[in-house]
C-alpha cells in the first residue's frame, strides 16, 4: 500500500528517503529529517503506522510526506518500491536503515532466521541502493548512510551472522564511495552502538548494567548526529567516545584475543537468558 500525491508525477521537489521508518531508529531518522524541513518518503512493513505518522509529520513540519508499505524478504518488492521513486520522486537521501539482529547458537538457528537476515541486512540495502543510484546521480549533491553496527568491527559467536553482515555494509559503503568520487553522490556508513529501540535489545542493555548504561546512546541521539556527519561526507561515523574506545581497541589488541572475549560475553548472555525464560 502507499500513499502518493496527486500531482506527485510533476513533483520536482527533493525527498529523503528512510527504511524501517515506523519505530526505533528509523523513526529518529524521519523526525530529524522533517525538523530540516526535508521531504520524505518512508518505507516500512505493512501494517506499522506509517499513514498516521505521516499526516502527523506533514501537520506538523509542513513537509511532504509520503510512505510505502512493503515487504523487504522479497527481491521484486524492492524493484517495485524503486521503480515507484524513479518514476514519482527526486531523491537527494537514502537512510539504509532497516535491518535485524539477535544472538544465537549457529546450529540452533533455523535457515528461515539466517535467510532473513541476509536479505534484511545485506540484499534489501544493496538492492535498493542499486535501483536508486541512477536517480541520486541526477542531484548536483546527494547522500546515502548505510545503518552498519559496532558489531561489526569484530567477528563474534553466537552472534555469528549479524556482525559479518554489517561488515559487508562497512566494505560495500567504502567502495561504493570510492567508486562515485567525482560524482555528486557521497556514501557514509554509520556504527551505532546499543540502542534502546525494543525490548529485546533494551532487556540485553539492562543486563549490561552500568557499562550497558555509559555506551548507551538514544535512537534520537544517533539520528541526529549521524546525519550531521552524513552532511559533512564523513565516511565512517561512530558515535560517542565509548564506542570510539571501543572501536580503538578492536584494532589495536590481537584479533584472536578478541573475539575470545566477545563470544565468551554473547554465551554467557546466551545462558543467563535460558535460565531466565520460565
Ligand atoms: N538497536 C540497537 O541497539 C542497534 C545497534 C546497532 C545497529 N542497529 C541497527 O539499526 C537499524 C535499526 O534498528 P532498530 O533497533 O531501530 O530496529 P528494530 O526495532 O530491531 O526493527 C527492525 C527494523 O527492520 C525493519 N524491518 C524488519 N523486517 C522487515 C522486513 N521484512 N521488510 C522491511 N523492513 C523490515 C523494521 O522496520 P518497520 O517495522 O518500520 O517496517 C525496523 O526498522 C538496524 O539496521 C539495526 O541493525 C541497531
Amino acid at each position: 500500500m502507499y500513499f502518493q500525491p496527486g500531482e506527485s508525477m510533476t513533483n520536482t521537489s527533493l525527498y529523503a528517503l528512510v527504511t524501517g521508518a515506523s519505530k526505533g531508529l528509523g523513526k529518529a531518522f524521519a523526525l530529524e529529517l522533517a525538523a530540516m524541513k526535508k521531504n520524505l518518503i518512508l518505507v516500512s512493513l505493512p501494517g506499522e503506522g506509517l499513514e498516521e505518522q505521516s499526516k502527523e509529520l506533514r501537520a506538523e513540519y509542513g513537509i511532504d510526506v509520503v510512505f510505502y508499505e512493503t515487504d523487504f524478504l522479497k527481491n521484486e518488492n524492492i524493484e517495485k518500491l524503486g521503480s515507484w521513486i524513479n518514476e514519482n520522486y527526486s531523491l537527494e537521501i537514502l537512510i539504509n536503515n532497516a535491518g535485524i539482529g539477535g544472538s544465537c547458537s549457529f546450529t540452533e538457528t533455523s535457515a528461515e532466521y539466517l535467510e532473513t537476515i541476509i536479505r534484511l541486512n545485506i540484499a534489501a540495502p544493496t538492492l535498493l541502493l542499486h535501483q536508486l543510484l541512477p536517480n541520486l546521480l541526477q542531484r548536483d549533491k546527494a547522500w546515502v548512510l548505510n545503518v552498519a553496527s559496532m558489531a561489526c568491527f569484530t567477528p563474534i559467536g553466537f552472534k555469528t551472522i549479524y556482525p559479518a553482515s554489517k561488515r559487508f555494509l562497512q566494505h560495500f559503503s567504502a567502495g561504493l564511495r570510492e567508486e562515485l568520487r567525482g560524482t555528486g553522490v557521497s556514501i557514509s556508513c554509520v556504527y551505532p552502538g546499543p540502542m534502546k529501540t525494543n525490548n529485546t535489545v533494551s532487556t540485553r542493555i539492562e543486563r549490561y548494567g552500568i557499562w550497558g548504561r555509559m555506551i548507551l546512546l538514544t535512537p534520537q541521539e544517533v539520528a541526529s548526529k549521524s546525519i550531521h556527519k552524513m552532511f559533512k561526507n564523513k565516511k565512517n561515523i561512530v558515535l560517542g567516545w565509548p564506542n570510539k574506545i571501543y572501536r580503538f581497541m578492536m584494532t589495536r589488541f590481537p584479533p584472536g584475543l578478541v573475539l575470545k572475549v566477545a563470544t565468551r560475553a554473547v554465551k554467557k548472555e546466551l545462558i543467563r537468558e535460558k535460565e531466565q525464560t520460565p
